[in-house]
């Protein structure tokens, strides 16, 4: 007999089935209930409401568990490369050496772009947010591409509009600030994922690059770290929009813009203007953790918090270790980390933080990295979506291959009730 739920409305009593995932969490199913009760439920930011069933990522916010198809975290960032994971992440298995070459063959086969893109980038002006470059040029492969408007595409084609965008994202990125800065475009070559991107972005048309294999190893890790987190803000939106069935562009292109809000991804720019600002005024950290702690000022401490981890975010630790690593390595003293480490430290010893369970996120030391890699800080969120890119594409497949419906939230009504019109002149 499986577990059911109890709901007394108006005196009558309503059944609702319990489901368990293979982890032991439990979801009351509901989505039933609107008609049998005429009732629905409601909560804003859906923080107690499940959308879905999922076999891609599961995490622990209590415990500060990550696992990626059944794998650590840990593990993933210490022994994979970045296009295993997105493998992973996609075909619900590590690939074995043969799947892997193949994969990144067609990835390599499909990292470049149609000429006539440079002319949309070309049109942004050098002061554009590369985060809105992204999306637009996202967006733009369903001109180039038209048959991804085709909801009832086969595998094979399916695989191929996931290799151009797994090939074609890092070049978007990278052209899109190489146009920010007067430079030429270098084209893409197959030395290797994070390679290529530092290439691309670094690189000198006239000139060898030599990639550091320092740089190249933090950016594999960082991808990794980054590359799925079940149903955060802009994953949710990339299955809402792939509900209604619209292309995987144009669903990733609407994810790339939930993930540039400063309390999602954005959060990783935020924390470094927040650094700066603190450098600025004296290195004062206490004076910003009353202000954090202020609920008349609307500053937050970026970078500290999460929905989901009400424990420490075991990317934040894998990060935080890499911070040190990287710095040492590539001889950077940069002064925000030391802010960082000052400001995590009293946060984490104060009660308002500890009585509301806020840790330092993915975002608190991921943008001290990249600007010791060398990234400009808007360049920051779009390195989480380089690293976010297989997750989307996979919860996005998932999705489709459900068959789940559009997603269509109720609600509680709370406007005026009917009125008659009133003419002009009697307003
Ligand atoms: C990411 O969902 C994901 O998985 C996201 C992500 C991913 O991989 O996709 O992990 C990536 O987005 C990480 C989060 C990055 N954002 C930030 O660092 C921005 C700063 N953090 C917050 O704004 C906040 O913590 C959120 C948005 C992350 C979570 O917000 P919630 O879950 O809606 O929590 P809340 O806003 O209801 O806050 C609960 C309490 C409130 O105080 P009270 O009303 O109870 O008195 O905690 C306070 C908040 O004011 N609070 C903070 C705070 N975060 C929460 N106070 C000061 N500074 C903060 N950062």
């Amino acid at each position: 007999m499986s577990e059911t739920a109890e709901l007394i409305i108006d005196g009558k009593k309503y059944e609702l089935p319990v489901i368990e995932g293979s982890e032991g969490e439990k979801a009351v199913n509901i989505s039933k209930l609107r008609g049998a009760s005429g009732v629905v439920t409601i909560d804003p930011g859906f923080k107690n409401t499940g959308s879905t069933t999922s076999a891609i990522t599961f995490l622990d916010g209590e415990k500060g568990i990550l696992r990626y198809r059944g794998y650590s975290i840990e593990e993933l960032a210490e022994n994979a490369s970045f296009l295993e994971v997105a493998y992973l992440l996609i075909n619900g298995e590590l690939p074995k050496k043969s799947e892997l070459d193949h994969f990144e063959f067609k990835i390599n086969k499909h990292n470049n772009l149609h000429e006539e893109i440079k002319e949309i980038l070309n049109g942004f002006p050098s002061t554009a947010h590369p985060m809105g470059t992204l999306a637009s040029i996202v967006t733009s492969l369903t001109a180039f591409y038209p048959e991804s408007l085709d909801p009832n595409l086969n595998p094979e084609e399916t695989d191929k509009m996931i290799y151009r965008l797994m090939g074609k994202l890092p070049t978007i990125a990278a052209w899109s600030y190489r146009n920010s800065k007067g430079k030429p475009y270098i084209y893409p070559s197959d030395n290797g994922y994070c390679e290529n991107f530092l290439q691309m972005m670094f690189g000198h048309p006239n000139k060898d690059y030599n990639v550091d294999p320092v740089v190249a190893d933090a950016l594999n890790k960082l991808l990794i770290l980054h590359a799925d987190h079940e149903q955060n803000c802009s994953t949710s939106t990339v299955r809402v929009v792939g509900s209604s069935h619209a292309s995987l562009y144009s669903s990733v292109s609407a994810g790339i813009s939930a993930l540039w809000g400063p309390l999602h991804g954005g959060a990783n720019q935020a924390v470094i203007e927040m650094l700066e600002a603190i450098k600025e005024d004296g290195g004062d950290t206490k004076k910003y953790l009353a202000k954090a702690k202020d609920k008349s000022d609307p500053f937050r401490l970026m970078g500290f918090g999460h929905r989901v981890y009400k424990n420490f975010d075991p990317r934040a630790k894998i990060i935080k270790v890499a911070c040190d690593n990287v710095l040492e390595k590539l001889g950077v003293n940069d002064p925000v980390l030391e802010i960082a480490k000052g400001l995590e430290e009293e946060a984490l010893k104060d009660s308002y933080f500890q009585d509301r369970n806020l840790y330092p996120n993915v975002d608190f030391y991921s943008g001290i990295i990249y600007r010791a890699l060398g990234l400009k800080t808007d360049l920051f969120t779009v390195m989480f979506a380089l690293g976010r890119l297989p997750g989307w594409i996979a919860q996005w497949k998932e999705m489709r291959a459900n068959g789940e419906p559009i997603g269509r939230p109720r609600q509680i009504y709370t406007g005026e009730t009917l009125r008659s019109f009133v003419p002009m002149e009697k307003r």
